[in-house]
């Protein structure tokens, strides 16, 4: 059978008092919305619809770049789930599947496997709608409730609208449904406003299938995995629940962390064989760790490539386009910025390098540092292979201090320096006896 997806996104957010799209807010560095896409296309369905708000038309262009085989159309007004879903059903290939897989952009956890599972149940029991079900921790919660009876599901009450015995029931709608074509194109035509909130209700397809005789299921899944965003306080435990989805998976490859829960990872980090992560460390979008790696404590890494026998901190920093090449020291207090530090090159202490390239072997001393933006542009430094740079030295950009060059403590350079150039700055210590009074 042949299968589409809808990726519902056009919904307001405003419980997240924010001027950001509800669905763009980042879970692991990634847009929620992108988790739903990713996981989406790796079922491989037929189509793949989003329905966006006028207000996150502009984020077409975005999406594109990224996701090629998305398609789009505008909600014109966020008139409810149902209403979401009529207006993705415009689209002609969507129409022509067996199934369509109705996804939420605010629900960026949910894996291909539990939507698999889902599809072989609709399948084997031969269904027409398949709600994917799940039991939250507590009952404190705004999810609709289910109404069961037996393999059987009877209808979908939303909390607002249940009674308060409803409300005590404790399986949950994920938001998640599977529904054959064919029926969902005939019978959304009938779903109403009368609620609390006015709105079309997709939940309502339930009761409506039932009345008409089809075959409604449900199909329980691990509740976190289906953890809805509506606020602040949800994306923060969706983003906790990610980091523990990302620590496990590191663990089980072999990557050594010595209190993983404060090890902060984002949804494209790479980490190689034989690695030691310390506490307190961040790692941010686009990081690439090789083998036989230290990253010592509080230590944030962002945008960077760590080749192999490096070792990094304890409170270093590396972001904007970093390579360290093969062993690499890099100690506490020292920022690299857009730099490459080639081969076994050592910056041990107290030092900021921006827009650099640091040549093999080199040592950077304690405090040392590139002037590298004159109030208007960015320059570059360039130091070549075998260079000592002395302590407190200020590296003033555009530079180049050719290879095998040493340079004294507390210089400051504004002038290239040729191969095997001694530099230091002739001005004489005073001592002088104190007048006596
Ligand atoms: C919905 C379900 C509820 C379920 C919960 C799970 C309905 C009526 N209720 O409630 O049973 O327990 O999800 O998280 O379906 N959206 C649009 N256009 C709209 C309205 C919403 O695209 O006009 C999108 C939102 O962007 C979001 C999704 O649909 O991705 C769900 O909408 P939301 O308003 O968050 O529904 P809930 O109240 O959470
Ligand atoms: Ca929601």
């Amino acid at each position: 059978m042949i299968f589409s997806i809808i990726v519902l996104a056009a919904g307001k957010g405003t419980r997240m008092h924010s001027e950001k799209p509800k669905v763009f807010h980042e879970v692991g560095n990634l847009p929620m919305i992108y988790h739903v896409f990713y996981t989406s296309l790796s079922l491989n369905p037929k189509s793949l619809v989003t329905v966006l708000s006028q207000d996150l038309i502009p984020f077409k262009k975005d999406i594109l770049q990224k996701f090629k085989k998305i398609e789009f159309v505008e909600q014109k007004k966020q008139l409810g789930t149902a209403d979401a879903v009529k207006s993705a059903l415009i689209n002609k290939s969507l129409k022509k599947t067996d199934i369509t897989i109705i996804l939420y952009g605010d629900t960026p956890l949910v894996s291909r496997k539990t939507i698999l599972d889902g599809l072989s149940k609709f399948k084997l029991n031969a269904l027409d709608l398949c709600v994917l079900s799940m039991v939250p921790k507590n009952n404190k919660n705004f999810y609709g409730r289910l109404e069961t009876e037996g393999k059987k599901l009877l209808n979908i009450v939303e909390y607002l609208d249940a009674s308060s015995e409803q409300k005590k029931i404790k399986l949950c709608n994920s938001g998640i449904m599977l529904v054959k074509t064919k029926y969902l194109l005939e019978k959304i035509k009938e779903i109403k406003n009368n609620n609390k909130k006015k709105e079309f209700y997709l939940t309502d397809l339930v009761e409506i299938f039932n009345k008409a005789g089809l075959n409604v299921g449900y199909h329980q899944c691990n509740y976190e995995e289906t953890l809805g965003v509506n606020d602040k306080k949800e994306l923060s435990l969706v983003e906790k629940k990610f980091q523990k989805i990302m620590r496990n998976k590191f663990l089980k490859s072999g990557v050594t962390m010595i209190d993983p829960s404060t090890v902060f990872l984002s949804y494209d980090t790479s980490i190689g064989k034989d690695v030691i992560i310390y506490p307190n460390v961040c790692i941010g979008k686009n990081v690439k760790i090789g083998n036989n790696i230290k990253i010592k404590a509080f230590s944030h890494i962002e945008n960077s490539e760590i080749r192999d026998n490096v070792e990094i901190g304890p409170f270093a920093r590396t972001r904007d386009e970093v390579i360290l090449e093969k062993g690499v020291k890099v100690g506490n207090f020292v920022e690299i910025k857009k730099s490459k530090i080639k081969k076994d090159v050592k910056i041990s202490h107290l030092s900021y390098l921006g827009d650099s390239e640091i040549g093999n072997k080199t040592n950077i001393g304690a405090g040392a540092i590139t002037c590298n933006f004159d109030g208007k542009k960015k320059h570059k430094t360039i130091v070549g292979d075998n260079c000592f740079i002395g302590s407190n030295t200020s590296l003033i950009a555009p530079i180049k201090v050719k290879e095998n060059s040493i340079i004294g403590a507390g210089t400051a350079i504004d002038k290239d320096i040729p191969t095997g150039t001694v530099v230091y700055r002739k001005s004489e210590l005073v001592r002088k006896n104190k007048k006596k009074k």
